[in-house]
């Protein structure tokens, strides 16, 4: 990992006619990367979790429509179309929770729904998703300007999951925060939970943040309520996948208990998202939480840890509900209770 920690992390990068992916599920021991020349590469990336975290999958998935678009052969409008919407088809099909996955798919189709000329298309697709991975950049700087004051030198923060520059294009959500006060000249450190059972605490908040030179110390998931109670955790920061007009945060699964633990110790929970997170239209029912494989669950790495015969129950999101969240932290200010009211206001 020092090795390693030498290179720049560009989660995802456009190359003339190809996409770059960092393969997340190599880290932390090998930085390596994979190229994507087809949308069938990138949804598959994105099914595998090569990419992953809800900004990153989004931008993926935009570029995704991009390759389809670039390597279609047809000057007939009608083939054309129906080529760019079974590639909209594919990629929306591989994750279901994350609602910047839809939002950046349909973003790219609204631009180019009154258009009629196939090579000009193909540059206005490409320039739209160059766009959105410029974009996310800046806007997670405006959320780490924006969350930086709620923090004072000296804080333990604990995180979950990984909502930093792997989570993005680069910079990150909730990490972005963190990196934000660190910017502002405060020291702080970070707890970060290892985030069973893909583990993307340890396996990519704990590289992320040693990469960076933040303090940062990884737990097991068990131990949250007990290192709550001993008072070392000042504040809890995480990302989300979907957030609802309610305020309603679907986030990686383990988000939920760490809210309700925060509560019992009144330790402040702020959830970091840019608004091509929220969903206004749908409700708690209307979400589907992606169920994945039994084999995240009876294996770690290549080791059987379980019976393999068990029956496994492995949901890859929860929901947390808004009376246990201080403050959501946005690009566009932060909102706080009662979120109905504060997120219609933010967000139109
Ligand atoms: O299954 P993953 O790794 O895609 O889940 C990621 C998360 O739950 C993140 O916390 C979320 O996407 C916010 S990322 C800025």
């Amino acid at each position: 990992v020092t090795k390693l920690s030498n290179k720049l992390l560009l989660t995802i990068e456009w190359k003339n006619n190809y996409l770059v992916l960092i393969d997340q599920t190599k880290l932390p021991t090998k930085l390596t990367y994979v190229r994507c020349r087809s949308y069938k590469d990138v949804a598959d990336a994105i099914r595998k979790l090569v990419v992953r975290g809800a900004p990153a999958i989004g931008v993926a998935a935009a570029f995704g429509l991009a390759l389809a678009a670039i390597n279609s052969k047809t000057n007939n409008l009608k083939i054309f179309s129906k080529e760019l919407s079974n590639a909209y088809a594919t990629i929306r099909s591989t994750r279901p929770t994350a609602v910047n996955l839809q939002w950046a798919l349909d973003r790219i189709m609204q631009k180019i729904m009154n258009l009629k000329d196939i090579p000009h298309i193909k540059k206005v697709i490409l320039r739209e998703a160059l766009l959105m991975a410029k974009e996310d950049i800046e806007t997670n700087k405006s959320m780490g300007i924006n969350g930086a004051n709620l923090f004072s030198d000296g804080d333990t923060i604990m995180t979950h999951c990984n909502a930093g520059s792997l989570a993005t294009v680069a910079y990150g959500t909730a990490l972005g925060v963190i990196r934000a006060v660190k910017e502002s000249g405060k020291k702080i450190s970070v707890i970060a939970t290892e985030t069973r059972p893909v583990m993307q605490g340890s396996r990519l908040t704990a590289f992320e943040l040693q990469h960076e030179n933040i303090d940062v110390s990884l737990i097991p998931d068990t131990a949250v309520g007990h290192i709550m109670r001993s008072g070392i955790v000042k504040h809890v920061i995480v990302g989300a996948d979907r957030i609802l007009s309610t305020g309603h945060v679907f986030n990686k699964i383990g988000t939920y208990q760490l809210a309700v633990l925060a509560k019992t110790h009144n330790i402040p929970f702020y959830v970091v998202a840019p608004a091509s997170t929220f969903d206004l239209k749908n409700k708690p029912k209307d979400i589907v939480i992606e169920e994945r494989s039994k084999d995240e669950v009876i294996r770690i790495g290549k080791k059987i840890v379980a019976p393999p015969n068990i029956g496994v129950i492995n949901p890859a999101f929860d929901m947390t509900p808004p009376k246990l969240i201080t403050k959501i932290i946005t690009e566009k200010g932060i909102v706080s209770p009662p979120y109905t009211k504060s997120i219609k206001k933010i967000m139109g």
